[in-house]
């Protein structure tokens, strides 16, 4: 057993032990829960949930999200019967206006709960009731009476994006095709590569012009959460830990940074320092693309993606979402073809990593999100 494995097994122990706390609870332990406004109101829709249903829903909400919004909502139409959909208010019309990274997360939330249903033996249907992206009702899901899985929680709560120590060293085909499941839609490109070269080359160039794009820049800037006070208090978006600025840099940027801060050049500098860092650093491109353009292709892909990642821990291996090329122009017209994909769901830096950090990304607690 190598030592990254060992660290994973001990740190799902952890986890395990922890099960019945959520994920929130465990990541700001000392900042308390920082309920959000108007979530009291809220607390209505616990009645006609069952501890088993607040887990699944707890589990649910450790998906990904851009700037970690955590667009979703859920409303308990009745018992079994949910509407999930999204929050106007967690979507980044600056950087998605189509709201294509927002159906991607609600994959990623709907594949958990599929998934934490099945940990918890029910059986989780759903059917699309939104017809476009900004349909704020996407989806009704059915819970009933299922077969257990057999699945570590622990495999969802540990899950995380990686930005930083990612290493060169190539990726193995058999394991890239273990962790995808050899789903056509994830299309692999070495970093050395004439394609892995030019993905590296457009995600630094749109990387570039969405810094200097004042409204991304000011969107970006509502969602970093600098100080613990705000952290606590909205319980999403991106804190200083999420981006990987710790030690000294950690405590002068919760200490002295704000939303100006943000919008300065110098922080745009060192954004796109960091990011050429980054392309530099990993073994390749996976591109994962998508079958339609509707909410419903994309709510797949989204589920593929966070099938993927729910496996990616265990084999030491790590992605990160690099989505500014599919966001900027000229590059979000021209990249699919160059792939040679009708259209393109995700494009993520991959590579294995040394040790694996644990989660440090804050959760809204379930009274935020979930109403009647
Ligand atoms: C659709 C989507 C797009 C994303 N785009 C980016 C991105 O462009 N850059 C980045 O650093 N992270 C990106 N992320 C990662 C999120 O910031 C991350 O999931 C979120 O902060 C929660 O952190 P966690 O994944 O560690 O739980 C993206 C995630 C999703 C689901």
């Amino acid at each position: 057993m190598n030592t990254t494995r060992r660290g994973f097994l001990s740190a799902a122990g952890g986890a395990m032990l922890a099960a019945s706390l959520p994920r929130f609870v465990q990541a700001f332990a000392s900042e308390g829960r920082g309920l959000k406004e108007g979530a009291k109101g809220r607390g209505a829709a616990m009645r006609f949930l069952g501890r088993e249903e607040r887990a699944m829903l707890d589990l649910a909400s450790c998906a990904p999200s851009g700037h970690n919004t955590q667009p979703w909502t859920v409303r308990v139409d009745r018992p079994g019967v949910w509407s999930i959909g999204t929050e106007r208010s967690r979507w980044l019309p600056a950087v998605d206006p189509e709201n294509h990274d927002i159906m991607i997360s609600m994959g990623a939330f709907i594949e958990n709960l599929a998934v934490a249903a099945g940990i918890y033996g029910r059986r989780f249907e759903y059917r699309l009731k939104g017809k476009g992206p900004h349909d704020t009702e996407l989806v009704e899901a059915q819970i009933g009476r299922g077969t257990a899985l057999d699945f570590p929680a622990a495999r969802i709560r540990m899950r995380r994006t990686v930005r930083n120590g990612l290493m060169t060293r190539e990726i193995g085909t058999a394991e890239l095709a273990e962790v995808t499941g050899s789903d056509a839609r994830f299309l692999y490109f070495p970093r050395p590569t004439p394609m892995g070269r030019y993905l590296s080359e457009a995600t630094l160039e749109a990387n570039r012009a969405q810094a200097w794009r004042d409204e991304a820049q000011e969107e970006l800037a509502d969602w970093i959460r600098w100080s613990k006070e705000e952290q606590s208090r909205h319980m999403n978006g991106l804190t200083p830990a999420s981006m990987e600025i710790t030690g000294i840099a950690g405590w002068y940027v919760r200490t002295f940074f704000n939303r100006q801060s943000v919008l300065t050049k110098s922080f745009r500098e060192q954004g796109m320092a960091m990011a050429r860092k980054q392309v530099e650093n990993c073994a390749g491109w996976l591109v994962l693309a998508a079958d339609g353009s509707g909410p419903g292709a994309l709510i797949d892909a989204g589920r593929a993606f966070q099938r993927m990642g729910l496996l990616l821990r265990e084999k030491s291996m790590a992605v990160h979402p690099m989505t500014q090329a599919l966001q900027e122009s000229p590059w979000r017209e021209e990249i699919a073809s160059r792939i040679g994909v009708k259209r393109i769901a995700m494009i993520l830096r991959l590579g294995y990593v040394k040790s694996y950090p644990g989660p440090v990304s804050p959760r809204m607690p379930l009274e935020s999100f979930v109403g009647v």
